[in-house]
């Protein structure tokens, strides 16, 4: 059961993704290669469970754990109460919160509210607007300065999706002069901009662009969770395009790992980095901090936890498994598990070293 009546479908489809994410299984069948990634066991930890610290610094505001709620939602009435929801959360536990798309309430002045509910409920949060790079292009500092007013964002997340673009029915698949839109929106914004894919993960390459052009942070979604390809696989049949259903089933693995992405932009840029795409557990975002994530961010998880009327429960538990994390390798506060030892190996490695990586990796 989603909760979300068929009628609902039919008058909203904006609707559609997350009635696709609730009932299919839309995840990559590719791993996001986490399991490459072996911390050191430590027998001794000589400290206590409650000894730990989980406190984190992210673009100078300090959280309480290392959690991104990721971009998900917004635009329809179900979907502002999934925000209301999320910020709740976000304010309770003190970790950062991003929205979904803010397009809709850019084009409809009455689906505002839907977005701007996660910052009436949470004056105090750190929420995070988003929007796409190729809907910013046409008036890149009015557009992203609205879309930051919108919700008095204290960040904005621009989402890069070339891949959902292109396997999407419905799609004209436009993203050139995306870089110079996000140099203008930097230059034009006094909050920081983050730049995220979808699910389909970063390059070194690209977030050296990225960084040159005065991103403050990136947020690397990389394969193996959520795969919008999927989704749009589902969205095709329901408008009965096979040959479209087609093309998505092929493209259902594209990207690059999490773990492998993570690795390319941390060997690229000093900015904070945020690992995201198939976390699922508080051992995830342990390791991917050891490696040198500031924070680590989940979408589905949430969302499907949001359904289960378990929003709580699910943060105890990741909560929990980065502590027993942190414990296991003798870690109690977050720089010193920066220091933790690890072994890399499978694909992962071999991925290191086909990039040229070693030198800072093994
Ligand atoms: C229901 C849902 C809606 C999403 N909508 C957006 C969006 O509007 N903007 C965006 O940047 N990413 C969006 N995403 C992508 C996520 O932020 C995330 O990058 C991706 O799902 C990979 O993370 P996951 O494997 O934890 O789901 C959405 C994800 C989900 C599950």
């Amino acid at each position: 059961m989603t909760g979300i009546s068929d009628d609902e479908y039919v008058e909203e489809r904006k609707l559609e993704h997350i009635k696709i994410i609730l009932e299919e299984d839309i995840d990559y069948r590719v791993s996001t290669w986490f399991e490459n990634i072996h911390l050191i066991h430590n027998a001794l930890p000589e400290m206590n469970l409650d000894d730990i610290d989980t406190k984190v610094e992210f673009l100078g505001r300090v959280f309480n754990y290392p959690i991104l709620i990721d971009s998900m939602t917004g635009g329809t009435r179900k979907a502002m109460e999934i925000n209301r929801a999320l910020a709740e959360v976000a304010g309770e536990y003190n970790i950062p919160v991003s929205c979904g798309s803010q397009k809709a309430g850019l084009l409809n002045k009455d689906l505002v509210d839907t977005y701007r509910v996660m910052r009436d409920v949470c004056p105090d949060c750190y929420i995070i607007g988003n929007v796409g790079g190729h809907d910013i292009v046409s008036d890149p500092a009015g557009i992203a300065s609205e879309i930051v007013s919108m919700i008095e964002a204290d960040a904005l997340a621009i989402h890069l999706n070339p891949l959902q673009e292109a396997v999407q029915h419905e799609s004209t698949v436009r993203h050139s002069k995306v870089i110079d839109a996000i140099q203008e929106a930097v230059d034009a914004l006094d909050v920081p901009i983050i730049v995220k894919e979808t699910g389909a993960g970063i390059s070194m390459e690209v977030a050296k662009v990225l960084e040159s052009i005065g991103v403050a942070a990136i947020n690397v979604a990389g394969a193996g969770g959520t795969s919008w390809s999927a989704v749009e696989v589902y969205r095709n049949m329901l408008r009965r395009d096979d040959l479209m259903a087609d093309v998505g089933r092929t493209f259902w693995n594209w990207g690059i790992p999490t773990a492998a992405s993570l690795i390319e932009v941390l060997s690229a840029v000093d900015i904070p980095v945020i690992s995201s795409g198939g976390v699922r557990s508080g051992v995830d975002i342990v390791k991917s901090m050891v490696l040198g994530a500031s924070l680590a961010g989940m979408a589905q998880p949430f969302i499907k936890a949001y359904f289960k009327g378990a929003l709580k429960k699910f943060l105890e538990r990741i909560i929990h498994e980065i502590r027993i994390s942190m414990f296991l390798v003798g870690a109690s506060n977050i720089p010193s598990l920066r220091e933790a030892d690890y072994v890399i190996t499978g694909e992962l490695l071999e991925w290191i070293r086909q990039r040229g990586l070693e030198s800072r990796w093994l």
